[in-house]
């Protein structure tokens, strides 16, 4: 087993304990970003876009930490979120200057990832993660990020 996999299995632990616990449901998602951004170096931007129930095909921007960003909603198709809820698969950017269809939060950042969180086999929400860093995603962070989708989608 690699160094990675041991650290992501053993914050998967505690990230199952917050979601146990008895807080709200936005205090448990924002414990989750928290403990991601502050624990995994090349996470630098954490957050979750919901799908809006009402406004079905747009996204909205839930509990997330670092940097506040302009783009709190987010139609389907638009961008790599938009992208990856319209076409429900994760998307895994290592260098987002190469990404036509991209929307820049900030110049510092230089790859992201994007996993889709289903309830009930239908789309419901997003765990996006940006990074300082060129191509710092595995197989490892993807298995391990996809984890994590599903332990918050009775969540959403
Ligand atoms: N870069 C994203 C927009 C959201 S921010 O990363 C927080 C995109 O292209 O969809």
């Amino acid at each position: 087993m690699t160094d990675r996999k041991v650290f992501f299995d053993s914050l998967t632990k505690r990230i199952d304990e917050v979601l146990k616990s008895k807080k709200s449901r936005d205090d448990k998602l924002q414990t989750v970003c928290r403990l991601l951004k502050e624990n995994v170096p090349h996470y630098n931007w954490v957050g979750f876009y919901l799908v809006d129930k009402k406004k079905q095909k747009e996204l909205v921007l839930g509990p997330f930490e670092g940097e506040p960003t302009e783009h709190v909603r987010i139609a389907f198709g638009k961008g790599i979120c938009g992208q990856a809820a319209k076409l429900e698969k994760t998307f895994l950017v290592q260098d987002v200057s190469k990404e036509t269809n991209y929307l820049s939060c900030s110049g510092n950042v230089k790859s992201e990832i994007v996993v889709p969180i289903f309830k009930n086999r239908r789309i419901a929400g997003e765990l996006d993660i940006d990074s300082h860093v060129l191509s710092p995603f595995t197989k490892e962070d993807k298995d391990f990020l996809k984890k994590i989708a599903e332990m918050t989608s009775e969540l959403l």
